[in-house]
């Protein structure tokens, strides 16, 4: 099989290489091998993700001269804490790592945010690679050094920058997730569309329906264009000062919505969506977008099976959760709006007419 050139990001001393293509998962020895490493390697994993992958990479890591240390943490976001953390530290404390040795995250963004965490504090920073094996982690959570876990007041709420060695990406392996969770990740890359890249949004309008149903070539642009989208923005603004807010496109009301659903109903990628169409539609009232542009959105996300719109919920709660995310600075809240299809901007909205818009929201959409 040919190997197309990685997507480099060009970070200084923090550069890596994002490496996509079918049977990446294998060749994860060999990659450690040739960016020289020699240290021990611990595989940070969850028992859905080891059942299904454990062995294809410990065994490339094996063929390659290493002896993987599997350490589990179990699957779903409410593990996602510093609990867990603790129990990683603890395994690679009683397995004498290092601070040359390294972590390598096997899993979707869950995973990946915190093997990324544990090895951001442990010894105060030892390498890791992403292993990213769902849509979201692929084209999103394993590219840009984001690391963290949930405090109970929030997602998110403890973490740190810190970029992996390099990122390893099999899109094949999306074929072993189930039907709604790989839907859901789609919304991801359908925002790297309006975010960035008309040309891509018309791409995806074009395939929908072969992406829907997992034709592994057109998944694969899929997930190698958006994953090119992220790594351009990150580059320009590693620790989100200012640009890389943009990714937060469609999840200012989709958190909200998700946080309000108790974070079962909805999946995030589900909020993602509803919230894409909710912010696209307070473009329109803002008269910064074409409605037009707002039902293109629609369709697209409708034909690949997503929700549009959002569940019965209260203005006021909604605003309330909005209020205390980390996109609200002084009073207003802020958004990252269309324009048009390929280019957004970061606006400020008062709270009356947010709220007097969402209060119209769930009728109109
Ligand atoms: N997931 C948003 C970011 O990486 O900035």
């Amino acid at each position: 099989m040919t190997q197309k050139k990685p997507i480099h990001l060009d970070l200084g001393k923090n550069s890596y290489d994002i490496f996509i293509g079918q049977g990446e998962i294998d060749r994860l020895g060999e990659r450690l091998e040739t960016v020289d490493f020699k240290g021990k390697v611990a595989v940070v994993t969850n028992p859905k993700i080891e059942k299904l992958y454990g062995s294809r990479v410990k065994k490339s890591l094996q063929k390659s001269g290493y002896r993987p240390l599997v350490l589990q943490i179990p699957a779903g976001e409410r593990y996602k804490t510093l609990k867990q953390i603790g129990r990683v530290y603890d395994g690679l404390i009683e397995n004498r790592f290092e601070r040359k040795d390294l972590v390598i995250a096997l899993g979707g963004g869950v995973i990946g945010d915190m093997a990324g965490f544990a090895a951001a504090t442990f010894l105060r920073g030892i390498p890791f690679v992403q292993c990213p094996t769902s849509v979201v982690a692929q084209v999103d959570a394993s590219i840009g050094g984001k690391t963290g876990v949930d405090h109970a007041r929030g997602k998110n709420l403890i973490g740190a920058f810190h970029q992996p060695r390099f990122v390893s990406t099999d899109p094949a392996v999306l074929g072993t997730l189930p039907k709604r969770e790989y839907i859901s990740g789609l919304a991801e890359v359908v925002k790297y569309g309006v975010i960035a890249d008309e040309t891509f949004f018309q791409y995806l309008e074009q395939n929908s329906r072969e992406i829907r149903a997992l034709k592994i070539e057109k998944v694969s642009d899929c997930i190698e264009r958006s994953s090119a989208i992220k790594a351009a923005i990150v580059q320009s603004d590693e620790r989100e000062s200012g640009l890389r807010k943009i990714l937060n496109y469609g999840h200012t009301i989709g958190h909200a919505v998700e946080t309000l659903t108790g974070y079962r109903s909805v999946r995030h990628g589900e909020g993602v969506a509803m919230g894409m169409i909710a912010a696209s539609r307070l473009a329109v009232e803002m008269g910064v977008l074409h409605p037009h542009d707002v039902d293109r959105q629609t369709a697209l996300l409708k034909d690949f099976g997503l929700p549009v719109k959002l569940p019965d919920l209260d203005p006021a709660d909604i605003l309330n959760v909005m209020a205390g995310d980390k996109k609200v600075m002084g009073g207003e809240i802020y958004f990252v709006l269309p324009k048009k299809i390929g280019s957004v901007e970061m606006m400020k909205v008062d709270k009356k007419v947010l709220r007097r818009f969402l209060k119209t929201l769930p009728k109109t959409v």
